[in-house]
């Protein structure tokens, strides 16, 4: 079969293979271990569950408007103003299948061919190819542990052309658990006001897991000018252990953005499920309690991977302050992120997230959705692995 030359732009997922090998070793009794879900391990929580089954025993089971019933359009509303501070109307949201979902469809309704997107690397692999997808052009801004994985004012600076068209930030981020504090991002502020054709794609979605008792800050918040051209992407698979539910919102700077991004959903999806909604605005409503003690657990596995992994000499993490990965710096083994996560699978039953379609191939994601006991094992495995006759010790 020809396929489209769009299609063959994508790269197939990377991890796909590794997921698939784990799975079917699993099959096979062998008692292989996961540290690569990107989703939390919790369920969603019951009263939330109960306003979803409400609304379809009420009969909320028809087509909503596109952009999500207006009851969650307020409920998003009321949470911007909450959590950021800041004043939107129903009619600059519009909900989607999922945050990815909404990632799309706003680089849908604003890439040109040719437009430059800046994503700082490590970055969430879906970026680039929904960029490349689109006829944009994806330029990286590479970051390392001497920068703490973030980038800089002066990285940002130097980046942007007079192509340059959209940032994407991710704070927290996947894959690398980093926050950007209010003073680093007023600082990228101060940069992009001097190119006021860039504007920002800032993908919250991990916003409810900042740890260390940090705050987490949206770029929006701290600038007005700034805010005016920034597309806040938000949803409540990471925050609420809604991941199945397909929910995640576009808060946009002006109401022609919302309708364009609206209408490029109209003639694909249409509206996000309807009785996933009700669930999704009680949620937002009364979701924090229970998004804070999620929260606390991930902290706890957190500090506990960090105490067990510093004693393995060629595997350097350093402190994620939020989201649910531990991002690994490999190159001391000097093997390749690919070759450690294969051989972690097959020597030793660990699987681990080969960091190459995040844009590193020195680093592995861990990811803290999976129980105590399961990191301490992991961890015991990983450090016998390194000391077997062969391995990179
Ligand atoms: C950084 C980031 N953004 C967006 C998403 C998409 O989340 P969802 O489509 O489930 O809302 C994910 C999911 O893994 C993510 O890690």
């Amino acid at each position: 079969m020809d396929l489209s030359q769009k299609v063959l732009a994508v790269k197939p997922s990377a991890t796909l293979a590794i997921a698939a090998k784990a799975r079917e070793m699993k099959a096979r009794g062998i008692d292989v271990i996961s540290l690569s879900a990107g989703e939390p391990d919790f369920d969603t929580p019951g009263f939330i569950k109960e306003a979803a089954i409400d609304a379809l025993r009420k009969g909320q089971t028809k087509y909503t408007p596109v952009a999500g019933t207006l009851e969650l359009r307020e409920a998003i509303c009321r949470k911007l103003k909450r959590d950021q501070g800041l004043d939107f109307t129903p009619d600059r949201i519009v909900v989607g299948t999922g945050a990815k979902h909404a990632i799309f469809n706003v680089l849908f309704a604003l890439l040109n061919p040719g437009d430059e997107v800046l994503i700082p690397s490590p970055y969430w692999l879906s970026y680039p190819e929904m960029v490349t997808v689109l006829g944009g052009t994806n330029v990286f801004l590479p970051t390392s542990e001497a920068t703490d994985l973030k980038i800089t004012p002066a990285m940002l600076e130097k980046a942007i052309t007079p192509k340059s068209r959209v940032l994407i930030l991710n704070s927290p981020s996947n894959p690398t658990g980093r926050v950007y504090s209010k003073e680093e991002l007023l600082a990228l502020a101060a940069v992009l006001k001097k190119h006021p054709q860039v504007l920002v794609l800032s993908d919250e979605i991990y916003e409810k897991l900042v740890f260390d008792g940090q705050k987490h800050w949206s770029i929006a918040q701290l600038d007005p000018e700034v805010a005016k051209r920034t597309i806040i992407v938000n949803g409540h698979s990471k925050a609420y252990a809604m991941t199945g539910w397909r929910l995640g919102y576009a808060a946009c700077p002006d109401k022609t953005l919302a309708k364009a991004v609206e209408s490029i959903q109209s003639h694909s999806t249409s509206n996000p499920v309807s009785f996933a909604q009700a669930g999704g605005a009680v949620a937002l409503d009364k979701g924090d309690e229970e998004a804070g003690k999620m929260k606390a657990v991930f902290e706890k596995r957190r500090d506990l991977f960090l105490d067990l992994l510093s004693k393995i000499d060629c595997f350097k993490a350093t402190k994620p302050g939020g989201a649910f990965y531990i991002f690994v710096n490999i190159k001391k083994t000097g093997l390749s992120a690919f070759e450690v996560a294969r051989r972690l699978l097959d020597e030793a039953h660990v699987a681990v997230v080969p960091g190459e379609p995040f844009g590193s191939p020195e680093h592995i994601r861990l990811s803290c959705a999976c129980s105590e006991k399961d990191i301490r094992t992991a961890v015991d495995r990983m450090a016998a692995w390194v000391r077997k006759p062969g391995a990179p010790a």
